[in-house]
C-alpha cells in the first residue's frame, strides 16, 4: 500500500465511522482515542513551535495490531487536542510492516523523528531498521530511511529509539533482546544525526545486579529528573510476584546516575510506573518551561484486547491524561498536569464528613465525567470502599497497610483486582471519564490507572466505612 492508499482508507473510514461516535458512550472525553482501529504507544513527544505533538501507534484498519502508522494530535495546552493526517505511514521497503514506536527531537527548527522501520518476511522472521524523518513544520515529513542498522549480538527484536541531547552529543537509546534472549537497551552515540556509534548495553536484564529480568524491553525512555538520571523502560517477560507485575507486561523505571557518554549507569531496583490495569509503553518529554510530561498507553498487550466493548464500535484503546513528573527519594512522583484544572465546572461540590460504620452515597458525587479529591484527615476505619459506577471499587485496608482496585473483568464479570502497599492513605485524587480512570494516590506516590465499562444508568459512588474516618471530598464535573 502506498502512501495515497493509506490516506485514501483512512479517510473513508473515518466517514464511516464518525457516525458511530455519538452512539457509543465509552468514547472519552478528556482522554486521546483513535477514531477508529487500534492505537497504542505515544510516540514522538515533543513541545515544538508553541504546540503540544502526540503521535501515536495506529493500526486505523482494525482493532487488532497490525501494520502501524504514526496518529497526529496537537495542543496548545494538553487540554483542547486537534487530530491530523497521519504523519508517517510505510511507505517504503524498510518500514513495510509499520513505522513502529520512536522518538521527537527539535534541531534548527526542523522537527526530526526517529522510529523503528519494521518489516516481517513470509517465513516469519523479522527485520528492523532505525530510521529518521524531518519536517520544517510538524506535519509534512521527509523520510531519510535508516540511519542504524542491527547491531551484533541482539535479536531482530530491536526498536523504539529514544533520542536526546547532553553536553552537546546526541545520544539514542534502543529497546532490545540480546541473543541469549535478555532484554535490554543499547545506547549510540552521534555528531550528526546520521552516523550512530554503538557504545553498547547501557541497561539489562543481567546487568547492575538483575537477574533473569525479561526476556525483552521495549519503549525506553532516558532523562535526567532532579539531580539524578532516570531510564523508562517496559519488560516483557517478569513473573507475578506478590502484588507486583500483575499485568502481561510492566512498564517501570530505574533510578541511577550515568557516567555521561559511557554505558555506566548504576543503578536501583526496578519500579512499576503504575499499579492499575491498563498502562504500557509510556515516553516523557521536556516541554518549554522544563517540566518533565509523561503520556501512557492505557491498555496493554494482552488476551484482554479481544473483549473490549469498544471493538464492536471499532476502535480500542486510549492514552492516558499528561502527568508531570518529579523525584524524590529515588521514586517518581506523579501529579496530573495543572492544565487540566480547566476542564472543571465552575462550580464544585465540597464536603466535609464523617463517616462511622456506615454506608453513604451523594447525589452530586454521581457523574461520568469528573474529577474528584478526597482528603483523609483522620483515618480509624479498618476498611474505607469506595465504589465507583458499579464496575470499581478501591479498597483500603488499613491494619495491611493496602490499597487495592478491584474491576469487573470486561468478559465475563468476574472481579480481578490490583494492589499496592500504602502505608498510610492521606488522599486520592480521582480521574473518571466515560470508561476510563486514573487514580493518584497520596500526591501521585502511585496511580492507578484502569479502562472500565460501565453501563449508562451506573452513575453512583458509594463509600463503605468499618470504623470511623473524617475526610474531605470535593468534586467537580468535567467538560470539554
Ligand atoms: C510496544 C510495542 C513497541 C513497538 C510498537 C509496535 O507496545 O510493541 O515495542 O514499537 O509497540 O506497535
Amino acid at each position: 500500500m502506498n502512501q495515497l492508499n493509506w490516506h485514501e482508507r483512512i479517510s473513508h473510514l473515518l466517514e464511516a465511522y464518525k457516525e458511530n461516535h455519538s452512539l457509543d458512550p465509552h468514547r472519552l472525553q478528556f482522554h486521546l482515542m483513535p477514531a477508529v482501529g487500534l492505537l497504542n504507544d505515544p510516540n514522538g513527544l515533543i513541545h515544538y513551535k508553541g504546540a503540544y505533538h502526540v503521535f501515536f501507534q495506529w493500526n486505523p484498519f482494525g482493532t487488532v495490531h497490525g501494520p502501524k502508522c504514526w496518529g497526529h494530535y496537537t495542543s496548545q495546552d494538553l487540554v483542547y487536542w486537534q487530530e491530523h493526517q497521519p504523519s508517517l505511514v510505510p511507505s517504503e521497503w524498510y518500514e513495510k510492516d509499520g513505522c513502529y514506536s520512536g522518538s521527537a527531537i527539535e534541531v534548527d527548527g526542523d522537527m526530526v523523528l526517529f522510529y523503528s522501520g519494521n518489516v516481517k518476511h513470509e517465513d516469519g522472521t523479522r527485520e528492523t531498521f532505525q530510521c529518521m524523518a524531518v519536517s520544517h513544520n510538524g506535519f509534512v515529513f521527509e523520510k531519510k530511511g535508516p540511519v542504524v542498522l542491527l547491531p551484533e549480538g541482539y535479536t531482530s527484536h530491536f526498536r523504539d529509539p529514544k533520542v536526546w541531547k547532553r553536553d552537546g552529543l546526541w545520544y539514542m537509546v534502543v529497546g532490545a533482546q540480546t541473543f541469549y534472549q535478555q532484554g535490554a537497551v543499547v545506547l549510540f552515540a552521534s555528531t550528526d544525526l546520521k552516523e550512530w556509534e554503538i557504545k553498547g548495553t547501557l541497561a539489562g536484564s543481567h546487568l547492575n545486579g538483575l537477574n533473569d529480568f525479561g526476556y525483552m524491553w521495549e519503549c525506553p525512555d532516558f532523562f535526567e529528573l532532579g539531580e539524578k538520571d532516570v531510564l523508562l523502560v517496559s519488560p516483557q517477560g517478569l513473573e507475578a510476584k506478590e502484588s507486583l507485575y500483575q499485568n502481561e507486561f510492566q512498564s517501570g523505571y530505574f533510578v541511577g546516575k550515568w557516567k555521561v557518554g559511557t554505558t555506566e549507569f548504576p543503578h536501583g531496583e526496578f519500579q512499576e510506573l503504575d499499579r492499575g490495569f491498563d498502562f504500557y509503553a509510556p515516553q516523557t518529554f521536556e516541554d518549554k518551561a522544563g517540566r518533565r510530561i509523561m503520556l501512557g498507553w492505557m491498555g496493554i498487550t494482552d488476551a484482554q484486547e479481544s473483549y473490549q466493548p469498544t471493538i464492536e464500535k471499532g476502535w480500542v484503546h486510549a492514552l492516558t491524561i499528561p502527568r508531570e513528573l518529579e523525584l524524590k527519594n529515588y521514586r517518581i512522583i506523579q501529579k496530573p498536569v495543572p492544565e487540566l484544572k480547566e476542564l472543571r465546572e465552575p462550580k464544585s461540590f465540597k464536603y466535609q464528613t464523617s463517616l462511622k460504620n456506615e454506608t453513604k452515597t451523594w447525589h452530586e458525587l454521581e457523574g461520568i465525567v469528573s474529577e474528584i479529591k478526597i482528603e483523609f484527615q483522620q483515618n480509624q476505619a479498618e476498611t474505607i470502599k469506595i465504589e465507583i459506577r458499579k464496575n470499581l471499587m478501591i479498597i483500603y485496608d488499613r491494619s495491611l497497610s493496602r490499597l487495592t482496585l478491584n474491576r469487573k473483568r470486561f468478559a465475563d464479570g468476574r472481579i480481578e483486582s490490583r494492589s499496592c502497599f500504602i502505608e498510610k492513605l492521606e488522599d486520592l485524587h480521582i480521574f473518571l471519564d466515560t470508561s476510563a480512570i486514573e487514580i493518584f494516590v497520596n500526591g501521585g506516590q502511585e496511580v492507578f490507572t484502569a479502562r472500565f465499562f460501565a453501563e449508562d444508568n451506573e452513575k453512583e459512588i458509594i463509600f463503605t466505612v468499618d470504623g470511623q474516618v473524617d475526610m474531605e471530598l470535593e468534586k467537580w464535573n468535567l467538560h470539554l
